[in-house]
């Protein structure tokens, strides 16, 4: 059958109809399958869609045998603790010539622009921008709204930060790094110590939240797990957003002096020298106890939805630590108990490692930074082919 000029016409029609239907489906069926519930950490934000092959440009990092970076400011922590990176200016891979660098780091967190609420453009302040190809933006804000700009500004930047959520990041593309310490006092000769030669089973002090995401902290199943003997899990009441909570709804506080005695009567050092020790989500699903724990030759178990966990590139996380969603923190205990000795050793000996790897001091930091950074290009470039041994 030969198909004339009017059959034609029918048949393209025929498809076109069909197209607009499915078309018509799709839109109708597409925004269920998208919706986020939500929960306040499973966060709206809306990074441009980009990767390594989308969004870089590799050109830029031929010329040099090292990883160039020049960094626009340096690093302005919203904290009052100075970051790690407060070195790098003065490293081997800082470059004063934007035109040798192959990254640009931008770092976003400034008190100034914090207080004055400010989100600057980038195209306009960064005179190298060029839809941010090449440039990486460092945070470690709780929140991004904190100091970022609008999350659909960034152009093709990739992002090096703490608050990395599992939904919403580029994986090979940006780059979660941890929280510093605060408290550096971990003894060395508690490292050494056996998991099953300590004091204490399982270990957390520290605030409590009336508000946000940290709020499961003043839960019975967070502070239930304390039981004075081998548990402890001693709790303060005394924040800032707490404190101005407090003074519209004071009956909330009901329980905040018992705590505070409780809390009181522990040392951090001391409790310390514990098989696990908790490093729960707060402010934002990373946690200043991570590293601390982890210094302490302590195994972390994390409570956090929706974190990516640092360096996620460079450490086995699961050969090491033990995560719990916040629906399930009743697990936890049973779940510790339950493990067999070797398991918990096993974990504690990669633990030890992955400190001394990659975490134990801002030198390493950095390096491990830098270590990342490079993976990114998956070998590509042979000038920075890094050694992986496991
Ligand atoms: C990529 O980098 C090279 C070398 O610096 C440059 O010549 C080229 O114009 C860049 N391409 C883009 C899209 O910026
Ligand atoms: C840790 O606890 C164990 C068991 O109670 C004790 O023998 C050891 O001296 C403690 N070590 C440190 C460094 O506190």
């Amino acid at each position: 059958m030969f198909l004339d000029q009017r059959n034609l016409v029918r048949l393209a029609l025929f498809f076109f109809l069909v197209f607009l239907f499915t078309g018509l489906l799709l839109l109708l069926t597409m925004p269920r399958c998208g919706i986020i519930p939500s929960i306040p950490w499973q966060f709206k934000y809306a990074f441009p869609r980009c990767s390594m092959e989308s969004c870089f440009n590799f050109s830029r990092c031929d010329s040099s045998p090292e990883l160039l970076v020049y960094s626009y400011n340096s690093p302005q922590p919203i904290k009052p603790t100075p970051t790690y990176l407060h070195n790098f200016p003065s490293s081997l891979w800082h470059t004063s010539d934007p035109q040798k660098a192959c990254l640009f780091f931008y770092y976003s967190d400034s008190q100034a622009n914090k207080e004055a609420w400010i989100k600057p453009e980038l195209s306009s302040i960064l005179p190298f921008w060029n839809n941010g190809l090449n440039h990486v933006i460092i945070t470690f804000a709780d929140k991004w709204s904190d100091s970022n700009p609008p999350q659909h500004s960034i152009g093709m930047a990739s992002i090096l930060g703490t608050l990395l959520q599992t939904t919403t990041y580029r994986p090979e593309f940006d780059i979660s790094i941890p929280l510093p310490r605060l408290n550096l006092g971990a003894p060395p000769r508690l490292t050494s110590l056996e998991p099953f030669e300590r004091k204490y089973f399982l270990t957390f002090k520290g605030r409590r939240y009336f508000s946000g995401q940290g709020e499961f902290r003043s839960s019975v199943a967070f502070k239930g797990m304390h039981n004075g003997v081998d548990v402890i899990v001693v709790t303060t009441c005394k924040q800032g957003t707490n404190d101005k909570i407090l003074r519209q709804q004071p009956w909330r506080g009901a329980e905040c002096n018992k705590d505070q005695t409780l809390f009181e009567s522990y040392d951090y050092v001391e409790l310390l020298n514990s098989t696990f020790g908790l490093a729960p989500a707060g402010r934002s699903p990373a946690s200043y106890r991570m590293l601390e724990v982890l210094s302490a030759g302590t195994i972390p178990i994390l409570i956090g939805d929706n974190y990516v966990r640092p360096f996620n590139t460079l450490i086995q996380w699961q050969d090491c630590l033990l995560q719990f969603p916040i629906s399930e923190i009743h697990r936890i205990l049973p779940t510790l108990r339950a493990l067999p000795r070797g398991d918990v050793e096993a974990r504690q000996k990669y633990c030890r490692q992955v400190f001394d790897k990659f975490l134990k001091d801002d030198n390493t930091l950095v390096n491990s930074i830098i270590q990342s950074l490079k993976d990114r290009f998956m070998g590509t470039l042979s000038n920075f082919a890094t050694q992986h041994t496991k």
